[in-house]
């Protein structure tokens, strides 16, 4: 584990509470209380249409190993487990999907809240649920003898004689669990049921889990029954097929997330996203949620979706400005007679909002979507994209970089831990350098390079064979190709690189002007990393107010526009830093997959917003 703990391994959280307040007259009790308030929350029902608990379990760093007696799901240094009487078998279609009675119950404390064990003591009658990730950690610690449900979707099914292998996979993992059924040992339901399973299903099995007999996975469900939830005609499904490009399943984005690769990005997405949260409120940082709808264009690029209640459909009908002088109508639209009262837009970044939080609570981040009008069909561009922006009060473009590391070392490094099952498949079918790549970029300092070295280099290179490249002509004040970033993280130094103090022409209004350096440049940096090029931006932030108010007179932006994030140089000024990281191309570069399409759930890119 790197240097920073988790912070949820010492505090409680609630990870949801769902369907047990519900219901006219219940007897749903919930109770918070605890270790400062905080320790312990749960609950209880005297409910009787409760049927389940989940609870969690922080392991203690002794007994992390064998904290779960049982095979409860494992979640962020703690158990999950199901508790309590589970859907009768077999469970009504109907019921299948809803989990109305499921009440998430969370608790920090060493024991389990006593409330609880109510649900608990029923869970000898019905079967356990568990999930297949939890199969393949706790392998050494199966009760054989225990009847345990698993739910999920049919990837293949084969029937032979004496025998049925039903392969399940419940999204928990990658490996799902093969069902065996024994033909002569299930009952008359359940031999209808193995006849109409197809790819795609979904199922409820019931059995122990014993070791396998194949050499495929070390553990395998023996199933005394197996029901259908919702039947997938073959036919129709677009999946029954084993095989398909990346090209044709982003066709059938809904469906993907059921292929093992969009799962496993799934799943990699999901660990980096709360590794994300947790390095930076573990280090004081505080999370703030700026806001999508703008009116100032933060990157000054010009880049930005319009949001508007405007009728486009009736050109006729939008109010156009109007000189009260002349009394000339112009054709420009009034925007004054808009939603907002003025343009608004959809943000390309939370920063200037994070400057203001910053210049207050002293460190903060956010991370949420950000939107960009820009007609890139690249393999690293997407119109709507995630970022992490962080943002660092008293601080430089240095500790910009410290923290920027920092926070890569140790998000890729829990990615390392807690994906292993999906970085071996990325590494078998994508990139077999994967592992290698990514243990590099924990382990080894990035390399920081003057913007100026940066030129040097690549004109030395350019300069052997300039028919390599696309863009040959590189010199001081060029705004760095792909093929220039990926040369210097790839070939030149093999390594994460931060090219630093960038030409102010070719960056925006609000960084920091150097002092030395013949005015020419700004304290701004970008991180190349191997493989994908640019994965961050930032920089020191020009604080000074008549230096910054200058600037954007000569980018002829309106300064009445930024009234207010000119205020946060008028009052209480600070040098304060900060940087932006592409969440999706952190993840294409963490799979080592290609494409950033493939990188998030429903990507936007231009022609494209299906789903
Ligand atoms: O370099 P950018 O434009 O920086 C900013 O927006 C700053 N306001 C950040 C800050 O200092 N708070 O964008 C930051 C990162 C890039 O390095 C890249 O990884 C990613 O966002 N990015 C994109 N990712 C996917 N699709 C796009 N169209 C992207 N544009 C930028
Ligand atoms: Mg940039």
């Amino acid at each position: 584990m790197a240097a920073f703990a988790s912070p949820y391994s010492s505090s409680a959280y609630t990870v949801g509470l769902r369907g047990a307040m519900g219901g006219a007259g219940t007897g749903t009790v919930i109770v918070a209380g605890g270790d400062g308030g905080i320790g312990r929350v749960f609950a209880a029902s005297t409910r009787t249409s409760w049927t389940r608990a989940i609870v969690w379990r922080p392991s203690s760093p002794s007994s992390s190993s064998s904290s779960s007696s049982s095979l409860g799901m494992s979640s962020g240094g703690g158990t999950i487990d199901e508790v309590g009487t589970d859907d009768a078998i077999p469970p009504p279609a109907h019921a299948a999907g809803g989990r109305d009675d499921v009440a998430v119950v969370v608790d920090a404390a060493s024991s389990p809240p006593s409330t609880t064990s109510s649900s608990s003591s029923s869970s000898s009658s019905m079967p356990r649920r568990v999930k297949t990730s939890s199969i393949a950690q706790s392998s050494s610690i199966i009760d054989e003898d225990e009847i345990v449900s698993i739910k999920g979707w049919v990837r293949t099914v084969r029937k032979q004689k004496t025998v049925a292998f039903v392969e399940v996979n419940d999204g928990s993992n990658m490996g799902g669990i093969q069902c065996v059924l024994n033909i002569d040992d299930v009952d008359e339901s359940t031999m209808a049921e193995i006849d109409k399973l197809t790819t795609g299903c979904s199922v409820h099995a019931v059995g122990n889990i014993v070791k396998s007999r194949g050499g495929k996975q070390s553990h395998e469900l023996s199933a005394s029954s197996i029901r259908i939830i919702g039947q997938c005609p073959g036919e129709s499904y677009p999946l029954a097929k084993k095989r398909h490009s990346l090209e044709y399943l982003r066709t059938i984005a809904h469906l993907r997330p059921r292929t093992n690769t969009i799962a496993a990005v799934g799943r990699v997405r999901s660990i980096l996203a709360g590794a994300i949260h947790s390095y930076f409120q573990a280090g004081g940082f505080r999370y703030v949620q700026t806001p999508l709808i703008t009116a100032s264009d933060c990157e000054g690029a010009g880049e930005m979706f319009r949001v508007t209640t405007l009728d486009l459909d009736d050109v006729d009908s939008l109010p156009r400005i109007r000189n009260e002088k002349t009394g000339i109508v112009s054709r420009g639209v009034d925007h004054g007679r808009d939603f907002f009262g003025k343009a608004a837009f959809l943000t390309v970044s939370g920063q200037l909002g994070g400057e203001a939080y910053a210049t207050a609570l002293g460190d903060v981040y956010t991370f949420g979507p950000t939107f960009r009008a820009e007609n890139s069909q690249t393999a690293r561009h997407l119109a709507e994209f995630w970022m992490v922006e962080p943002e660092m009060a008293f601080a430089d473009l240095t500790s910009a970089m410290d923290s920027a590391e920092g926070m890569l070392k140790y998000v890729v490094s829990r990615a390392l831990e807690e994906c292993d099952e999906d970085l071996t498949f990325f590494a078998n079918f994508f990139d077999k350098g994967l592992r290698g790549r990514l243990e590099k970029l924990v382990n080894t300092p990035f390399v920081r390079l003057p913007y100026r070295d940066a030129i040097m280099y690549l004109r030395e290179e350019i300069s052997k064979d300039p028919s390599k490249w696309q863009f040959p002509e590189v010199e001081f004040g060029t705004d760095l190709a792909t093929e220039h970033e990926r040369w210097l993280a790839e070939k030149k130094f093999e390594s994460a690189v931060f090219v630093y103090n960038y030409p102010k022409k070719i960056k925006a209004f609000y960084m920091r002007d150097n002092d030395d350096d013949g005015g020419e440049t700004v304290n701004a940096m970008d991180l190349l990393v191997p493989g994908v090029g640019e994965l961050v931006g930032g920089s020191q932030r020009e604080e000074r107010l008549d230096v910054l108010v200058e600037k954007m007179k000569e980018l002829d932006l309106n300064i009445d526009d930024y009234w207010w994030y000119l205020d946060l140089r008028r009052f209480g000024s600070v040098p304060h830093a900060g940087y932006g990281l592409g969440f999706e191309r952190l993840v294409t570069y963490v799979c080592g997959i290609d494409n950033i399409r493939d990188a998030i759930a429903f990507p936007r890119y231009p022609g494209n917003a299906e789903f």
